[in-house]
């Protein structure tokens, strides 16, 4: 069996080229051209998370790379190389995406939408048949902010929250039309927010959360450091004080999704939430917003009218804000029944969530003397 994968480079992809380079002895990487290097990103990031080195040695024999780019017709191969590619996989796995919340929104559904009808031309073209594995996300259940979302559910009863949000819900539209026109099993992948605790690194893609620490740096640097008190600044965020948001460490739902798309289909669109067991309350992200800069959070019902400088600049990633109110949860029954076992393996927590967009902390003296140590 051929896998070929798209967004290898990614946060996730990287993560899924290594959950199936532990099944398939080869796969086919559908690299973005644009950015260039895939073979040496993956091998970087094989390195940074000390993978054994006979497996980064093996990557440039066991990957093959084919530059693409998915906005394009046909990928933007050749005729020959459409037709070779298309002939020769089993399994195409699309997880390439533009996961920038509120881009414009024509950049967005180029990647998103147009992206995925072009990966889903190339799983039409092949003559193997091959099926589809769909990366979408848990938010394409949109602005609905109470309730449990079930994995079956499609609709835009609720509106969404930005701009992503509805290109992915326009992509997964097109997944299931596919499915239907070309009589295909197709699989629907839906993780949540993905976060990691491998600490960042400018090799690495950045971390989703990442963005946090980016405004609130932006923002410090634009209204001034704290008052010379050293009191840390107010920031009063809209929110619900009981929300609650559902963040999913990458490394296990690369393990999950990999194991689902093992098994035997079913036949049709079976559609799954990659989610962790517990949700994270809002008072957890407010403290890494506090441990990232010198600010105290407080989480109100409303934007302030009498908004600081501070606060009003904060809104730097609107797209994001919204979720501050979220108290719905993701039913991933299906992933259960199918996997007998909880989903993910970690705790995400304050320490996790910190580990992953601090810069690595250097060795505490006490702990090097043989003293006793606490948690950063
Ligand atoms: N990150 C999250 O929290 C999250 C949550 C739920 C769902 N998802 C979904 O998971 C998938 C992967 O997300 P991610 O976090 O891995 O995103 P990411 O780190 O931004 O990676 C995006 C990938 O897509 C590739 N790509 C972008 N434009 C392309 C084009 N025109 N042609 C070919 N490849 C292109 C990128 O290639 P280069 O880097 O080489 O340019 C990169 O490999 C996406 O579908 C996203 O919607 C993500």
């Amino acid at each position: 069996m051929h896998v070929a994968l798209t967004g290898a480079t990614g946060f996730l992809g990287l993560r899924l080229v290594r959950e199936l380079l532990a099944r398939h002895r080869k796969v086919t990487v559908l690299a973005h051209a644009e950015s260039g290097g895939a073979l040496h990103r993956i091998m970087r990031f094989y390195e940074l998370t000390d993978a054994p080195q006979e497996l980064t040695a093996e990557l440039a024999d066991r990957l093959r790379i084919v530059d693409t780019d998915l906005t394009q017709p046909q990928l933007g191969l050749s005729a020959a190389a459409y037709r070779e590619l298309a002939d020769g996989v089993d399994v195409v796995w699309h997880s390439a995406g533009n996961i920038r919340l509120d881009d414009d929104p024509a950049r967005l559904r180029r990647v998103n939408v147009e992206g995925t009808r072009n990966v889903l031309a190339l799983a039409a073209a092949g003559c193997r048949e091959p099926v589809v594995h769909h990366v979408s996300t848990a938010f394409v259940a949109g602005a609905r902010h109470e309730g449990v979302v079930y994995e079956d559910e499609l609709d835009d009863g609720h509106g969404f929250e930005n701009t992503y949000e509805r290109s992915k819900y326009e992509a997964e539209l097109l997944v299931r039309a596919w499915a239907r026109e070309h009589r295909r099993p197709a699989l629907v992948l839906r993780p949540s927010i993905l976060v990691s605790d491998v600490p960042p690194h400018p090799e690495l893609p950045e971390h989703p959360l990442q963005f946090i620490d980016d405004m609130l740096q932006t923002v410090l640097r634009g209204v001034g450091r704290p008052q010379a008190d050293g009191a840390p600044l107010l920031v009063r965020l809209a929110g619900h004080p009981r929300a609650h948001l559902n963040l999913m460490p990458v490394e296990d739902t690369a393990r999950v999704m990999v194991a689902l798309g093992a098994r035997e289909r079913s036949g049709g669109v079976e559609t799954y939430h990659v989610v962790h067991g517990h949700d994270v309350p809002i008072g957890t992200l407010t403290a890494v917003m506090e441990r990232l800069a010198p600010v105290r959070v407080e989480v109100v019902a409303q934007r302030p009218v009498d908004a600081s400088p501070l606060e009003a600049a904060t809104d730097l990633y609107p797209g994001f804000t919204p979720y501050l109110h979220h108290r719905r949860r993701y039913d991933d029954t299906r992933v259960r029944c199918a996997l007998g076992a909880s989903p993910s393996r970690h705790r995400v927590d304050l320490p996790y969530l910190l580990s992953g967009v601090l810069p690595p902390q250097p060795e505490p003296a006490s702990l090097l003397s043989g003293g006793s140590a606490s948690l950063p």
